[in-house]
């Protein structure tokens, strides 16, 4: 104990050191303490064994026996000197194959999709109908009936059904659930849609914060906060003011969860002024349990850091993967691997997540204090203490926005950028993260009623989708980190997309905020090159559609009566792909710490949104080199 607080006080003031944290986090609330799944000598000889090829895969492992006989046995098997073959032996005795305790729903129904019929494209049409019944395969349960009594697993218990990404990820994930939810509520999947905020809601009153995903080695970092996002939507779809009022007081306490445990003072270079905004941050100080052999290697391989340097290198692998963008140039010192590199985790040895303050997750907490001021009026009970936390939601707002004109906006180049706490300026790289103020509305006055500047706002995305064929890319940094070149994500060209379909709302403020979200209608804004840019939004989407679609084809996905399969050869139904390789369309993205993933809870998601809002494209032919220009 006195050990872990010591390491816990080095780390804070390491923190503290060049980020003045507001607030450590609350130690007792929440940690990730299993001998098994979280730290120690079990979890260290396992993992560098390496038995498996994902790290991910033994601590998704529940035991057979109570914890304590599982330890005695791994000490009878040799302990820490343990040969590979009595690893091998410790696991089979000890363990259940990964993911016992979650188990798929065969019973739910999916209803066809009410707005079929307006897709216009046969094949594509057949797809997005195949697409909305593979729910079914990513829609899951906790259910620990196999597991003995004292039994232990990293599972998260939740009592309701939930959707999963798909592949290596069984369990359900903070952001990436919102785009899984705006999916199942266009496919009128409303229960589905509420059962997964409400478990969100039980993580919040249970943890004090809504972890990274469903397992207790998550315990230790969040994930951008979309839990405003996802009630938002719900209320579009339901308009159901009790399921607000219930909302309320979670949504408080998720936010002051952000604001205690991550928030940072951040002194305005020109004018001197200090501002309060959040950054991603944790107090790990060992390596990603799902990632264990990555981590350690990263730190420890032929390394000469110190004990310190350590320490500060997990806390900041593991907010960089807090972020979502695990892992990415955003994150890192350098921005090319090195000449001699060998390993791609190597870059990570320069990363200093905590040091930069990001745009997108300012957006965020921005929508989340602006939504909050709105609804603490609307669906609070009328009494003073609503009143209060309206004012200071508003309040929290408009000091934050200022703080992001002040410090992130960047006159020049017409975009927000991360701010670097080291370097005490701005972050100056174009990645989709500079999107996400246009997306959540998060506009100063100034840049507001000036038509010309809020035009020019998409100039750069222009670019990019200009010089590549696929969809956005997520920088143009070639690092071998997989959020970076060339890579594209389909929540950032999601949030791009939505972003340029309401821009001209956006300018419309007061109509906006009535109104949540509204179709596009108002008067053209075109861009510096005159391209309007309600035309980059649908080239975008095209591209987004002709990506998933040509990638789930050329996998073997077929549509009975419509399209047969197009490689005979290929014994797969089809994946969606987690990421897409910009530089051509059709081909799935690669990179990063594990092999990509297929699917997939987002892709589908954002796959409905596009063909609900542009119901008439027309699929290509995925046997030929895809064009869709500007
Ligand atoms: C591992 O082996 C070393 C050297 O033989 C021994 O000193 C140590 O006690 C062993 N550790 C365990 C956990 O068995
Ligand atoms: C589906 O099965 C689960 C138990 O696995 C049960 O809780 C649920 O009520 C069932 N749903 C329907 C629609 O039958
Ligand atoms: C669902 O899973 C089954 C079994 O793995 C597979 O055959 C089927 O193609 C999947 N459905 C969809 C729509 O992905
Ligand atoms: C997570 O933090 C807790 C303290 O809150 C610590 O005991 C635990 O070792 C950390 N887990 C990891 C994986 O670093
Ligand atoms: C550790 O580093 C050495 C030297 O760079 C390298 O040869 C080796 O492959 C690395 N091992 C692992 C597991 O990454
Ligand atoms: C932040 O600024 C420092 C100092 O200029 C620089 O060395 C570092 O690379 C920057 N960090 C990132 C993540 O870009
Ligand atoms: C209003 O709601 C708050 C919780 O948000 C509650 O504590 C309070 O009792 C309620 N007051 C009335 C008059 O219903
Ligand atoms: C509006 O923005 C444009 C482009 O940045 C700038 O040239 C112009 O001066 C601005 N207009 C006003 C009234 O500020
Ligand atoms: C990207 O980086 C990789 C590895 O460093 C290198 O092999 C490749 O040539 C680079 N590609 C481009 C287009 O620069
Ligand atoms: C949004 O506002 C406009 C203008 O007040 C109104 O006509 C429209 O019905 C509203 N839309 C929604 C979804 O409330
Ligand atoms: C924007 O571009 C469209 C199509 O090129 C053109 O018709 C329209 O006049 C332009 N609008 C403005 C304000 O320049
Ligand atoms: C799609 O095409 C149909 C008929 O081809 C047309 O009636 C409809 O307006 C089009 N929809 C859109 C959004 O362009």
């Amino acid at each position: 104990m006195l050990h872990l607080r010591l390491i816990c006080s080095i780390l804070i003031t390491q923190i503290s050191f060049y980020s003045s944290v507001i607030a450590a986090k609350n130690l007792d609330s929440y940690s990730c303490d299993s001998p098994i799944y979280c730290n120690g000598p079990i979890l260290k000889t396992v993992q560098l064994a390496r038995i498996f090829a994902d790290s991910k895969t033994f601590v998704d492992m529940p035991t057979v026996k109570a914890e304590a006989k599982v330890i005695a046995s791994f000490n009878q098997l040799g302990g820490t000197n343990a040969t590979k073959d009595q690893v091998m032996q410790f696991l089979n005795e000890n363990f259940l194959p990964a993911g016992t305790d979650l188990k798929r729903l065969t019973n739910i129904t999916i209803p066809e999709l009410k707005w079929i019929d307006t897709i216009s494209d046969p094949e594509y049409r057949g797809w997005i109908s195949t697409l909305n019944k593979a729910w079914g395969n990513l829609t899951f349960e906790f259910d620990d009936s196999a597991l003995c009594q004292d039994c232990a697993s990293s599972t998260l218990p939740v009592s309701r059904p939930f959707v999963v990404p798909g592949g290596r990820f069984r369990e359900f994930y903070y952001w990436d659930s919102y785009f899984v939810i705006k999916g199942l509520l266009l496919g009128d999947q409303i229960d589905l849609a509420r059962n997964m905020i409400e478990n969100f809601f039980d993580f919040v009153e249970r943890y004090g914060f809504i972890p990274n995903g469903a397992r207790i080695y998550y315990l230790n970092r969040s994930q951008p906060p979309f839990l405003t996002h996802m009630v938002q939507a719900y209320y579009e779809k339901t308009g159901d003011d009790g399921f607000m009022t219930k909302a309320l007081p979670i949504l408080d306490q998720e936010y002051a969860h952000w604001m205690a445990n991550a928030s940072v003072r951040v002194r305005d270079p020109k004018r001197g002024k200090n501002y309060i905004l959040n950054h991603y941050v944790t107090l790990n100080t060992s390596p990603r349990p799902e990632s264990y052999v990555e981590d350690y290697n990263t730190v420890n391989n032929a390394t000469h850091f110190t004990d310190a340097e350590k320490l500060q290198m997990y806390a900041d692998i593991a907010a960089g993967a807090e972020s979502g963008w695990d892992y990415s140039s955003r994150w890192t010192k350098n921005k090319a691997p090195a000449a001699n590199q060998k390993e791609s985790y190597e870059m990570l040895r320069t990363i200093n997540t905590a040091n930069i303050v990001p745009i997108e997750l300012n957006s965020l907490l921005w929508y989340t204090e602006t939504k909050l001021s709105q609804w603490h009026v609307l669906f609070g009970n009328k009494t003073k203490n609503h009143e209060k936390k309206a004012k200071y939601y508003t309040k929290q707002a408009k000091v934050r926005l200022s703080a992001m004109e002040h410090l992130m906006w960047n006159q020049q180049d017409h975009a927000f950028y991360d701010f670097n706490l080291t370097s005490n300026a701005q972050s100056i790289q174009f990645t989709p993260a500079t999107l996400f103020p246009m997306w959540v509305g998060a506009l100063p006055e100034k840049i507001l009623k000036n038509r010309t500047e809020v035009a020019k706002l998409y100039d750069e995305t222009e670019n990019a989708l200009r010089k590549y064929p696929g969809i956005l890319t997520t920088s143009y940094y070639n690092t071998t980190m997989q959020w970076d070149w060339p890579n594209g994500w389909p929540p950032l060209s999601f949030v791009a997309m939505e972003g340029m379909l309401r821009i001209d709302d956006i300018l419309n403020k007061e109509e906006y905020f009535k109104n949540g979200t509204l179709r596009y209608k108002g008067p053209q804004l075109n861009t510096t090159r005159g391209t309007p840019i309600s035309t980059l939004a649908r080239v975008l989407a095209e591209r987004y559609a002709a990506s998933a679609y040509c990638g789930w084809v050329n996998t073997g996905g077929s549509i009975p009566g419509v399209l047969e399969k197009s490689n005979t050869s290929v014994t797969d139904d089809g994946h969606m792909f987690e990421k897409f390789d910009v530089n051509t369309i059709g081909l799935s993205g690669g990179q990063g710490e594990y092999v990509t993933q297929t699917g997939f809870g987002w892709t589908n998601g954002i796959a409905f949104w596009v063909f609900n809002q542009w119901p008439n494209f027309t699929a290509p032919d995925c046997t030929q080199v895809i064009q869709l220009g500007l």
